[in-house]
Parts: structure tokens; sequence; C-alpha cells
């Protein structure tokens, strides 16, 4: 695991684009794997403003979301499909038919979870896939004792993570409690991971992930088995590093 601690937000999501960009430039036609949340954002505005000068083409980038909530029609505000096209399909340009996001609102969950895998195995792949971590240590929605083989299914949100989230909602108990995800055996086959954490609150999970021991108890830790794993933190976030 390679970790990159920096002075401020701005530079984290800046180096991550740069990462992600070099990936799109070596492959245009890359695949793209997205996490939602605060997290990403600078890197998604800092690939559109790369889009916007004319230093960047993604018309043949094709991209998977990590996950999305169940119950949510893709119309919702908060549903991760309204959220993938607000933040990164159109400030890009991507081509909205390459942007893929699991259904969420599928009659049978558990057929659309099996339908998301075989449409990842079928694009050949992850190329980078972007991850956030939450204040519990998850990524995707791994919440804590996720297997470390699990792969794109139905998981119940924790009380925390509905927490975290509710910030989104406009009350606690909107927050959806279940959630399609891609699983840590999904992500951990994706040929690269860039994770960004920044921010006092995700200093505990991220010493976790990077130096307490491999645990389901923290998901995130999964990233100490991966070749080629980048994590990226201002210096708050990497507050509690050895
Ligand atoms: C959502 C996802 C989550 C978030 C995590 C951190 O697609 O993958 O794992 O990355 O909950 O969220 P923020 O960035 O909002 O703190």
């Amino acid at each position: 695991m390679q970790v990159v601690i920096l002075p401020s937000a701005a530079e984290v999501g800046r180096t991550a684009a740069a990462k992600i960009a070099q990936v799109i430039e070596r492959r245009p036609d890359a695949v793209l794997g997205l996490a939602t949340g605060s997290s990403p954002l600078a890197i998604y505005a800092d690939l559109a403003e790369r889009v916007r000068q004319g230093r960047l083409r993604v018309g043949a980038v094709r991209a998977f979301a990590l996950d999305e909530y169940v119950g949510l029609a893709p119309s919702h505000p908060q549903s991760y499909h309204h959220v993938i096209r607000r933040t990164v399909t159109e400030p890009l340009g991507l081509s909205p038919e390459l942007v893929h996001v699991p259904d969420g609102a599928a009659a049978d969950l558990e057929a659309a979870a099996a339908d998301y895998e075989a449409q990842i195995r079928a694009a050949s792949g992850v190329d980078v896939q972007i991850l956030g971590i939450g204040a519990n240590g998850h990524i995707g929605f791994n919440e804590p004792t996720s297997s470390f083989a699990s792969r794109t299914r139905i998981k119940t949100l924790a009380p925390r993570t509905r927490a975290d989230n509710a910030r989104f909602f406009d009350a606690a108990e909107d927050v959806p409690t279940h959630c399609l995800t891609q699983g840590l055996g999904t992500i951990l086959d994706a040929r690269e991971l860039v994770l960004v954490a920044t921010g006092e609150a995700k200093a505990e999970a991220v010493h976790a992930m990077i130096e307490g021991p491999l645990s389901s108890m923290c998901p995130a830790s999964a990233l100490q088995l991966h070749p080629h794993a980048l994590v990226v933190l201002d210096e708050a976030a990497a507050a509690r590093l050895e």
C-alpha cells in the first residue's frame, strides 16, 4: 500500500485525480469504479476541469458505481443513480449508457446483484477503483464483519452509517436501511485502488486500515491485500498514524 500525506484536502483531490487521469490517458476506454459521498467530489471536480480545458478525453470511459440504496427510485435526488449523474456523468460529460449503478429499485435484488457482477465481468473488470472510507472503516457499503470474499449483494446499513448519511436527507429516518454494494472481493479485483480520506473524523478508521490487523471489523484493511493500492490523506486524516 502506498500512502501519501498532503497538507490540504484540495491537494488530496488533485493528486488522486492526476492518478485517475493517467489511467484514462493510458487507456481511453478505461473502466472506472466510482464512489459517492463527499470524499471523491474534489477528484470529480478536478477531472471535469481537465475535460473542460481539453486536457482529458473521456468519450469512451466506462464506469461502475460501488453501491446504491435499496428502495429509492433513480429519480430520487439522494439515490446514487442521481448523485452519480449530477456529480460525475454530467460534469465530466461521460456517455450515460456507459455509466452503471446497481439497481436498488429492482423487484429481485439478488438477481440485480448477480447481474451487476456479470456486467463488471463483461467489461473485463475495473481498471481503477475510487474509494472513500466510512468512519467505521467501511468501503463501499461493506460494513464491519463483511467477508473479504464478498461479492455484490444486499447489506444492512450500520446505525453509524445511517447517522453519518442523514445529512443528505430531510430526516434521519428517511435514510434507507439497506443497500446493494459491491463486495470486498469485487473491490479487490480492481486492477488499481485509489482511496482518499480527509478530516479528523476519519483518523481512527485510517489508522485501523493501514496499521491495524487485517480484520473484517475494519473492512478497509482489505486494502492491505491489494498489490496496487494508493491511499491519499490530508494531515488530519493521517493524525493517528504512527
Ligand atoms: C459510497 C461509499 C462509501 C463512502 C464513505 C465515506 O459510495 O463508497 O464507502 O465512501 O461512506 O463517505 P464520505 O466521503 O461522505 O465521508
